[in-house]
């Protein structure tokens, strides 16, 4: 690499840096993505990059992998229903303790050993998320909530401060009963998106982005409007777990936020070039 390359790379750079500063980018990260620990660091220093230039991130995480592996060394037997599963009050408890209790905290400790400040939190935290249960065409899937609101105050002080958020996808059950729902970090991200007036909302996955042939990188669609994203989805070129993804993306899109990506996590600093090139690495819809 010359030095002229570098300098041409920190001048495209230039615009993006100028204006994203002071804004809110909500990130949202899980699944397979997460598993190798290699990057994982490489997402958490685009983070601190990110917010050293003035940004304010904030991530959102799931946790399927480790969930499963919990349950398995549990011996925990799991009901499904129509391919998904019933969180009873056993999953949920195991739920809590991987996704709030490990995966968050074991988050935040990379962030300081890499240099960067975090405070890892759930939806109880400051009443963050607040959600009714969810049910999937009319079918009940046990202790799964649909996020009603946010409530953003403690993120705002912690933002103001110069703090990362690191937030577990649970939320607190809007009832008499109280306790935990499990939601979605997909759709968690969009409502935090959404209720933090982002500028961004990026979806890390384990895929290059949309795509027009799953199995070919040459059809990546690199940017689409929400027209196109609804007639590829109709379509059903956009089809399965993607269409939930860019559901979550065309409502954070009608509610305000400018700009949703949808970016393959596994690649190194992938975050970083979507949003610091012109062209980026992933899918981009506004
Ligand atoms: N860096 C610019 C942004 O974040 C452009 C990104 C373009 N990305 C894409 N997938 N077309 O707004």
């Amino acid at each position: 690499m010359d030095e002229q390359f570098n300098a041409d790379v920190l001048i495209e750079a230039l615009p993006y840096l100028r204006r994203f500063s002071g804004k809110i980018i909500v990130i949202k990260y899980g699944g397979a993505a997460m598993i190798n620990e290699g990057v994982r660091q490489s997402v958490i220093q685009d983070l601190i990059l990110m917010q050293q230039v003035g940004m304010r991130p904030v991530l959102v995480h799931g946790g399927g992998p480790e969930i499963d592996r919990m349950l398995k060394k549990l011996n925990k037997e799991s009901l499904f229903v129509e391919g998904l599963r019933y969180t009873d009050d056993e999953t949920m408890e195991i739920v809590q303790m991987v996704l709030a209790g490990k995966v968050n905290k074991d988050l935040v400790e990379l962030f300081s050993r890499m240099g960067g400040k975090a405070v890892g939190l759930c939806g109880s935290d400051g009443g963050l998320f607040m959600a009714n249960r969810f049910r999937k065409n009319g079918q009940d899937l046990g202790l799964v909530g649909d996020i009603q609101s946010v409530n953003t105050e403690l993120l705002r002080t912690l933002l103001d401060n110069g703090i990362i958020p690191v937030v577990a996808s649970i939320a607190l059950r809007n009832d008499e009963e109280g306790g935990f729902y499990n939601v979605n970090a997909d759709t968690a991200a969009g409502a935090l998106a959404i209720a933090l007036k982002a500028e961004k909302l990026i979806l890390l996955t384990d895929v290059p982005g949309v795509m027009e042939d799953k199995s070919d990188l040459e059809t990546l669609i690199r940017e689409m409007d929400v027209q196109m994203a609804k007639s590829l989805i109709k379509r059903g070129v956009i089809k399965a777990g993607m269409i939930p993804k860019v559901e979550g993306c065309l409502q954070a899109l009608a509610k305000g936020v400018s700009a949703a990506h949808i970016v393959d996590g596994r690649s190194p600093h992938s975050l970083l070039v979507e949003l610091f090139t012109d062209t980026g690495m992933g899918t981009m819809i506004r």
